[in-house]
C-alpha cells in the first residue's frame, strides 16, 4: 500500500494530479510535436509520414475529419485552419454519426482522423468503411502502433507522451499542433499561402511553447482564486467566436468532465437564439475574448451579458483594457495570431476547470462514468 502511494507520487513527478502535471508538460510536448519537423531556416515542414500521399491530399476536393470527443474539438479548428490556408473544403463528423449514416465518400477524398489513444472503436470502424470506398486515411495520432495508426495510409504522430489523465489536455493541443503543420505544409505545396504568412505562422507556431510557459509562470494564482469564487456555480456557459469557438466548446467539456458542473459551449454570436435566456446574476459566462478579428463583436456580445447581470469571466490577450474592464474577472495570455491562438488560449480553461475539480474535492484524474479510451460502443 505505502509502496503503491510511493509508486504514484513518483509517477506525478511532484505534481497532486496527473492531470496537473499533463497540463505543466504542455511547453515540452508542443514543442516535441513540432521538433525536426518544422525547419525555420529552411522555410520547410517535414512531414515523413504523409510525403507519399502529399500530392493527394493538395489535390483532393474533400477532407473530412472524423474524431470523438476533445479529438473532435481539434478537428472543429483545423476545418477553420485548413479552409483558411489551403482552401479545400472541409467538414467534420462525430465518428459514431458518420460511421453508421451512410456518407457519401469519393475515391480520393481524404479522411482525416484525430485520436489521442488510436482506439476509439466509433473512429475506428468510420475510417474502416471510408477506406473500403476509395478514401485516403490521414490520421493524426498519439499512441505509436494503435489500432487507428495502422490501417492510416499516411499521418503524423502527435509527440505528447503518456497521457494519464481521462480528461484530454497536452493530447489536445499536440493534435492541434501537428494539425497546423500538415495545414501550413499542404497550402505551400498549393500555393494557397503567401511566403510572408508561411513564415509568419511558421514563426508563431515556433513561439508557442514559451507563451505558454508565460501563462503557467503568472496566471495560476488568479486562476485558483477565480476557481474558489465561481465553484458553486450551478451552470456556466462558454462563449467565443472564429478559432475560438471550439475553444469555447473545449472549455465547457473539460468543465462538465472534472467538476460535473452543468457547462455548455456556444459560439458567442449564437447565444442570441437560446442561451441568452439563462443569463441572471448566478451565470458565470466564460468569454474566450482575444485580441483577433472578432474581437470588437466579442467585446459586444460580452456587453449584452453584462447588461443582463450574467458574471463575466474571460480569457484576453494581455493588456486588452477593453475585456478586462467590462470583466468580472480574467485570465490573460500573450498575443498570438488568430490561426495558432486556440493552442494558447485553451489552457487558462484547462485550469480553471481543473481547480475547480480540486476545489470541490473531486477525482480530478477519473471522473466518474469516463474512460480514457473508449473501445466499445
Ligand atoms: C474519451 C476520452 C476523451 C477523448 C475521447 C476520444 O471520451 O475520455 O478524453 O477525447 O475519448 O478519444 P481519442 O483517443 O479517440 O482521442
Amino acid at each position: 500500500q505505502k509502496l503503491d502511494l510511493e509508486l504514484s507520487a513518483i509517477e506525478k513527478g511532484g505534481y497532486d494530479h496527473f492531470m496537473l502535471k499533463e497540463i505543466f508538460e504542455q511547453p515540452d510536448t508542443i514543442y516535441d510535436s513540432m521538433r525536426g519537423r518544422l525547419d525555420l531556416q529552411a522555410k520547410q515542414i517535414i512531414l515523413s509520414g504523409i510525403e507519399k500521399y502529399a500530392n493527394e491530399i493538395s489535390n483532393t476536393n474533400r477532407i473530412v475529419i472524423v474524431a470523438c470527443g476533445t479529438s473532435w474539438h481539434a478537428g472543429l479548428i483545423a476545418e477553420y485552419v485548413i479552409e483558411e490556408l489551403c482552401r479545400i473544403n472541409v467538414e467534420v463528423e462525430y465518428a459514431s454519426e458518420f460511421r453508421y449514416r451512410n456518407p457519401v465518400i469519393h475515391p480520393g477524398d481524404v479522411i482525416l482522423a484525430i485520436s489521442q489513444s488510436g482506439e476509439t472503436a466509433d473512429t475506428l470502424v468510420a475510417l474502416e468503411n471510408a477506406k473500403k470506398q476509395g478514401a485516403i486515411i490521414l490520421g493524426v495520432v498519439n499512441v505509436v502502433g494503435s489500432s487507428i495508426a495502422r490501417l492510416s495510409d499516411a499521418g503524423a504522430y502527435t509527440h505528447a507522451g503518456p497521457e494519464i489523465g481521462v480528461a484530454s489536455t497536452k493530447a489536445f493541443t499536440a493534435q492541434l499542433t501537428v494539425l497546423n503543420l500538415i495545414a501550413l505544409k499542404i497550402a505551400a505545396l498549393k500555393g494557397t499561402i503567401s511566403d510572408e504568412r508561411f513564415l509568419k505562422l511558421s514563426e508563431e507556431l515556433h513561439d508557442v511553447p514559451g507563451k505558454v510557459q508565460w501563462i503557467l509562470d503568472t496566471q495560476i494564482e488568479k486562476i485558483q482564486q477565480i476557481a474558489k469564487k465561481y465553484k458553486d456555480a450551478r451552470d456556466f456557459l462558454f462563449l467565443g467566436r472564429g478559432y475560438n469557438f471550439p475553444v469555447a466548446l473545449e472549455g465547457a467539456l473539460k468543465l462538465k468532465e472534472i467538476s460535473y458542473i452543468h457547462a455548455e459551449g456556444y459560439p458567442a454570436a449564437e447565444m442570441k437564439h437560446g442561451p441568452i435566456a439563462l443569463v441572471d446574476e448566478n451565470l458565470p459566462v466564460v468569454f474566450v475574448a482575444t485580441k483577433d478579428a472578432y474581437h470588437e463583436k466579442i467585446v459586444s456580445n460580452i456587453q449584452e451579458i453584462k447588461a443582463r447581470k450574467g458574471k463575466i469571466i474571460s480569457v484576453v490577450t494581455r493588456g486588452d483594457a477593453v475585456s478586462e474592464n467590462l470583466s468580472d474577472d480574467f485570465m490573460e495570455i500573450p498575443e498570438a495570431d488568430e490561426v495558432i491562438a486556440p493552442l494558447i488560449s485553451v489552457v487558462p480553461l484547462q485550469l480553471l476547470s481543473y481547480y475547480i475539480g480540486v476545489e470541490l474535492g473531486l477525482d480530478v484524474d477519473k471522473p466518474r462514468n469516463l474512460a480514457k479510451s473508449v473501445t466499445v460502443e
